[in-house]
């Protein structure tokens, strides 16, 4: 509220619009992703900027600038990520370049316009050794490549805006992108019996509920190191609830499971690590 010029020893007060009700300015990067499609949807009512990497790649540090300099958005989602485990173990200079570097370019262009930045992390800057759920003070320690890129990407971010919120979030699964119950779902349509890997172990994370979280913490203004996943304990990969098997059920298909170790697999995970340490992020 604020006072309005008003005869003496009279006070007329007027209500102002607070600020968090108004339409916030976004520049959401990442958004052909599995997570930035629920984003680009949760966000309709702000004015939002909705970029993929064919309108600024995060490498590209002018262009990065140009974009944000452009939108002068309120907030920064930073949702874009090389995000294939295996190939950021294949290829490290890319995840680095994408992940850490790409990530302090676009928080550079956010301390020239004054913006505030949301980046989207993972479990995977721990090694899942713990044996209850982690928290947001726990040391880093990333066992693979794409972890350590992420790590550093938060360590970077943290030095260049201390304001920075970063969101980590675990086993991604939604509409419109792959993920571990589309995959399910695609082998139950062409095999009569599928392996899954039972000894992983992570919080499954719907899409549309974090994008929800997300603009709630934008808008509640967060700040430092905040952990949203959906489940508050940790989900055995074999047992995947909320995807698969509604997706198998929806399907009509009769699918027998087939438990394995991740050692049986190429994948090459750590066990029962509460960061779900498939190579695969999406399944
Ligand atoms: N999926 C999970 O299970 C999971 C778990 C924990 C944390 N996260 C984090 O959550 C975020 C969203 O994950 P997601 O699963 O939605 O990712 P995703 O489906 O793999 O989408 C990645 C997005 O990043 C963009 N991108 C990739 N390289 C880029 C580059 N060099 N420059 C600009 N944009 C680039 C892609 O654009 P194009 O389509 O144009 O290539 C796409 O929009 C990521 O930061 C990820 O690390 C994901």
């Amino acid at each position: 509220m604020e006072s309005r010029a008003s005869p003496p020893g009279r006070i007329h007060l007027v209500h102002r619009v607070p600020i968090y009700n108004a339409a916030m300015r976004v520049t959401l990067f990442g958004a052909s992703g599995l997570l930035g499609q629920e984003l680009v949807q949760e966000l309709k009512a702000e004015q939002l900027a909705a970029l993929s990497s064919k309108d600024a790649d995060l490498r590209d540090h002018s262009r990065v600038r140009e974009v944000i300099r452009d939108s002068r958005p309120d907030w920064i989602l930073l949702s874009a990520a090389y995000t294939d485990v295996d190939g950021c173990e294949s290829n490290r200079d890319l995840a680095f370049a994408v992940n850490c570097d790409g990530a302090v370019n676009v928080a550079k262009a956010a301390r020239e316009t004054g913006s505030r930045l949301m980046f989207l992390s993972t479990d995977y800057v721990f090694d899942g050794s713990k044996r209850s759920p982690y928290e947001t003070t726990d040391a880093r320690k990333p066992t693979t490549v794409y972890g350590e890129s992420k790590a550093c990407a938060e360590e970077r971010l943290l030095e260049i805006l201390p304001e920075v919120c970063i969101v980590r979030t675990s086993w991604l699964f939604g509409h419109g992108g792959k993920c571990f119950p589309a995959t399910i779902l695609k082998l139950a349509s062409t095999r009569p019996e599928i392996s899954v890997v039972n000894d992983q172990r992570g919080s499954p994370t719907f899409t549309r509920d974090l994008a929800s979280a997300l603009v709630q913490l934008c808008r509640a203004s967060a700040k430092g190191i905040v952990h949203v996943t959906r489940l508050l304990h940790r989900c055995p990969a074999g047992t995947y609830p909320p995807g698969s098997v509604h997706a198998r059920r929806s399907l009509g298909a009769v699918v027998k499971t087939h438990a394995i170790k991740t050692s049986e697999t190429n994948l090459g995970g750590v066990p029962d690590s509460s960061a779900g340490k498939g190579r695969n992020i999406h399944g």
